[in-house]
């Protein structure tokens, strides 16, 4: 009963520091703004909303990882003298820098007000020392010296060796913070202050586990950092608490005082040093980066060529508690794997504690090679009881145990045959022979639950080549597994498949009809989302200018067409175009909360939101964030941050989820489906192969396309098959030779031909402008081509902001001249075209927020895929 009172006390002290003033719709005023044609930015209000404080403080909580706990030093057992060190505990960084940070949040809790929160009820932090580092934080404040320059850690201040000693004596443990923080358009570096520790943290933690018994490490960072160093002192705790956003020090709190027991679980391998990843003989390249770890990307790699080079495996996070997983036997049923599992609560803690089921496939080596294990399926179990004395009183059946079901369709096993070696070329494939799957709770923690045989090989579905390794000159070695006699597994490598398409050809092939220009007819676009007209009869009334503005923003942030502090406006920009019925709509960043003038909630970073694990969570934390976007008067939110983890030193990690395709796809699906359901729109992001932020803009990733799409563009298929975006936004490198923005086979074969694609692309912010004889068009056009529909924010790409470019109407225009040839590409961008992209505009303007509550129309908006199926009882 202690225990709960303590809960109660920390809640309520929560809501007494902290008050809320709740939006006031004024819906009603902004509709008849709206319709008098009136921007409606000046009655948009201030607004975090208490939901989205409650699911941020879930996950700054559910997110953290514990990956030592020698001694069960940790939970802080009650009157546990506690000496925090490190400036981070004041100076705390809540998120990484850039559109994925920049949030005004009403508040945020640093990890010392967090712990003082539970002083000296539960824990006894030593005030005096509190004290020395607040003054010394106060009188060296972190200098943000602006965009690319922001400081990656925070200055140290140096121990006096006596106050230590002291300190020493005086308490039972010390909590160090070590704090760093990355953001957009630079690297983190491989040097002190970044991924390694300064003299000055090192002189730290030398003097405070020299001069105390026991010492737990915080890590307050937003991307895996060296970790070598724990072998160099005695460090009895260890944790990584990322950057929790506005709750950082309520999440770090909860779990150092044992509120609940940590549940977070690696999204990431942390290897024992940098030159052990895969990626980093291939990272920071100014020109481009040969991808030549192939799929062996973070576990994949080292699970299957390099156990030893692990320090902590991927899936990997300890409990206060124990828990037992049982599994029972599988079964496939209509072609899916049934895991079934028991998971009980075994105690060893007073806490609540929760566990993640993870489900892995080794698949055999067959032709392709594989790796040793993949994940192919994972669900979190409720909070269970630990123990009689513990919180089980709080919950209603007492619970101690839970049913997890995970049904995984065969065909997500499938790998990609980019060769030929199988014998179907462009084909996802099963090969023949034995599929062990392992249930447990981390990628080394868990056991064989059977095996399912293939007797032969089965195709799972034929698509065509795309997006391959351009030529012969830039085809490298890549990364194979070699099977030797007795079935040991060696590093080999074998050189990539180069392209085999005539890109030119499947253009001129697929390219769409037009519809005969009609001029004004009065159909609005409202008669379209009613059934009376079809969207062809729409499209027809426009004019070449028309369309071709449908496909850019207005021009620069902070469109006077749309709500203060928007990244850019898109739609309705021409008065004409309004007249037509169709609305201008607002962008704003990002994937962490609004980066807009007024106060917003700022949540956990992406990376953080992953190691959760909890699809269910991330959900609703989605949906609040969507009321949230929603009351801000946001169309369309720029994220979440899709891209894979490939090199520990990205510098935008932080947005980004994980290095498995599966975990980023889900918690990506996952976030998109809450904004979507609350009625507003995601905007998932670098679509695709955004790894670096080196020279980002002119940066050629190469990759063979069986990497391309089994881990880079998995990420993003999974995303959009579960979370059904309105929008995407693509990426400003070069994918084999093409910018990803202009690069058909990924914006057109693959999305939309093959996903089935329906909604808008957009560009990054000032795309670079390019031309390419393959596609016989330049800049705009090009990228129209290609479906990237809107460029953002709608400057010329390359020119800064301001200077619309007229390449769209030259093209065309171009192809006017040359007769309007139905079939032809290298006459210019057709009428066709221009089409298709208004279109997929379009489809967004008529599912878009705005244009639903202005003519009060159902969002119709329903999530229907699941990638495979869960159910916890
Ligand atoms: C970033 C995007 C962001 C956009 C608008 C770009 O620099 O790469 O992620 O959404 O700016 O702020």
């Amino acid at each position: 009963m202690k225990e709960v009172s303590k809960m109660k006390s920390f809640t309520d002290s929560i809501f007494r520091r902290f008050r809320f003033v709740p939006v006031v719709s004024k819906s009603a005023v902004a509709a008849a703004l709206i319709a008098a044609g009136l921007s409606y930015a000046s009655v948009v209000e201030a607004y975090s909303s208490p939901e989205v404080q409650m699911y941020a403080r879930e996950a700054a909580t559910e997110g953290i990882v514990l990956l030592r706990n020698n001694d069960n030093v940790l939970p802080f057992r009650k009157g546990t003298k506690v000496a925090l060190f490190g400036c981070a505990q004041h100076q705390t960084f809540m998120n990484g820098y850039g559109s994925g940070g920049y949030v005004n949040p009403p508040y945020r809790i640093s990890i010392a007000d967090g712990m003082l929160m539970h002083s000296p009820e539960a824990i006894s932090l030593d005030m005096q020392l509190l004290d020395v580092y607040g003054k010394w934080c106060k009188a060296h404040p972190i200098v943000d010296r602006g965009w690319g320059s922001w400081p990656y850690n925070v200055e140290e201040m140096k121990l006096d060796p006596e106050m230590v000693t002291a300190a020493g004596a005086r308490n039972d443990v010390a909590l160090v913070v070590i704090g760093r923080a990355a953001g957009e358009d630079r690297e983190c570096r491989l040097a002190p202050g970044s991924y390694y520790l300064t003299d000055a943290e090192k002189d730290m933690l030398k003097q405070v586990t020299g001069a105390f018994k026991k010492t737990v490490v915080l890590m307050n960072v937003g991307n895996v950092t060296d970790m070598s160093w724990l072998n160099d002192y005695k460090i009895d705790g260890l944790l990584y608490g990322w950057h929790g956003g506005m709750e950082t020090g309520i999440g770090v709190a909860n779990v150092l005082c044992g509120v609940v027991s940590p549940s977070g679980k690696l999204g990431e391998t942390i290897a024992q040093k940098y030159e052990d990843y895969p990626s980093a003989a291939n990272f920071g390249g100014r020109n481009f980066n040969n991808y030549a770890e192939d799929i062996y990307v973070g576990y994949r790699y080292f699970e299957t060529f390099a156990k030893d080079k692990v320090m902590f495996p991927f899936g990997f996070g300890m409990s206060y508690s124990k828990f037992d997983i049982k599994t029972d036997p599988i079964k496939v049923a209509n072609d899916k794997i049934v895991v079934k599992s028991t998971v009980t609560n075994l105690g060893g803690a007073s806490c609540l504690g929760k566990e993640v089921v993870q489900v892995y496939c080794s698949a055999p080596q067959g032709k392709l090679g594989k790796p040793s294990r993949v994940l192919v399926g994972f669900a979190k179990t409720p909070y269970l009881a630990g123990s009689p004395e513990g919180f089980r009183a709080q919950l209603p059946s007492g619970q101690t145990s839970c049913t997890v079901e995970i049904n995984i369709p065969m065909k997500n096993l499938a790998s990609y045959d980019d060769s030929g070696k199988t014998g179907k070329p462009f084909a996802w494939v099963l090969e023949p022979g034995d599929y062990d799957i392992y249930v447990g709770s981390s990628i080394r923690d868990c056991v064989k639950a059977g095996t399912i045989n293939v007797p032969e090989l089965r195709v799972v579905e034929q698509v065509e080549s795309a997006a391959a390794i351009a030529s012969e000159e830039t085809a490298f070695q890549r990364m194979l597994p070699v099977v030797g006699a007795n079935g040991e597994i060696t590093l080999g490598s074998e050189k990539t498949p180069v392209t085999t398409v005539n890109i030119s050809e499947r253009i001129r092939k697929n390219l769409p009809a037009a519809v005969p220009m009609t001029g004004d007819k009065g159909i609005k676009l409202l008669d379209v989302a009613l059934g009376k007209n079809t969207m062809k009869e729409f499209i027809a009334q426009l004019t070449p200018e028309e369309l071709a503005t449908l496909l850019r923003g207005d021009g620069n942030k902070d469109s006077a067409l749309g709500i203060k502090g928007n990244a850019s406006v898109y739609g309705g920009i021409l008065p004409s175009l309004r007249d037509k019925g169709i609305l201008p709509l607002s962008s704003a960043d990002g994937p962490s909360g609004l980066w807009i003038p007024q106060n917003g909630s700022l949540m956990p970073n992406g990376t953080m939101l992953a190691c959760t694990w909890n699809t269910d969570l991330i959900e609703k934390l989605g949906a609040a964030y969507g009321k949230e976007i929603d009351a801000n008067g946001v169309d369309a939110v720029l994220g979440p941050g899709m891209n894979i983890h490939r090199s520990v030193l990205c510098g935008r990690n932080f947005e980004y989820f994980s290095e498995d395709p599966l975990l980023a796809g889900m918690i990506g699906g996952y976030t998109v489906r809450g904004i979507e359901e609350s009625g507003t729109s995601a905007v998932p992001k670098h679509f695709a192969l955004n790894n670096q932020e080196t020279n980002r803009n002119r940066n050629d990733s190469r990759c063979s396309e069986r990497a391309i799409r089994e881990i880079y563009l998995r990420a993003f298929e999974i995303m959009i098959k579960v979370g059904k975006p309105d929008n995407i936004m693509g990426s400003y490198n070069l994918i084999n030779g093409d910018w990803a923005s202009y690069n058909y086979d990924i914006c057109t074969t693959i999305l939309r031909k093959e996903w089935g694609y329906t909604g808008c692309v957009m560009t990054d912010w000032w795309q670079q402008s390019t031309n390419n004889p393959r596609y016989f068009a330049a800049d705009n056009a090009l990228r129209v081509r290609a479906q990237t529909d809107v460029l953002m924010p709608g400057s010329g790409p390359g020119r800064g902001q301001g200077g619309q470019d007229r390449s769209i109407l030259n093209s065309y225009e171009n192809w006017v001249k040359a007769g309007s040839p139905a079939d032809s590409i290298e006459a210019g961008l057709t009428l066709g075209e221009m089409q298709r992209g208004a279109e997929n505009v379009l489809n967004f303007v008529i599912r878009s927020r705005y244009f639903r509550k202005l003519h009060n129309l159902p969002n119709t908006y329903k999530a229907d895929n699941n990638w495979f199926d869960t159910e916890v009882k």
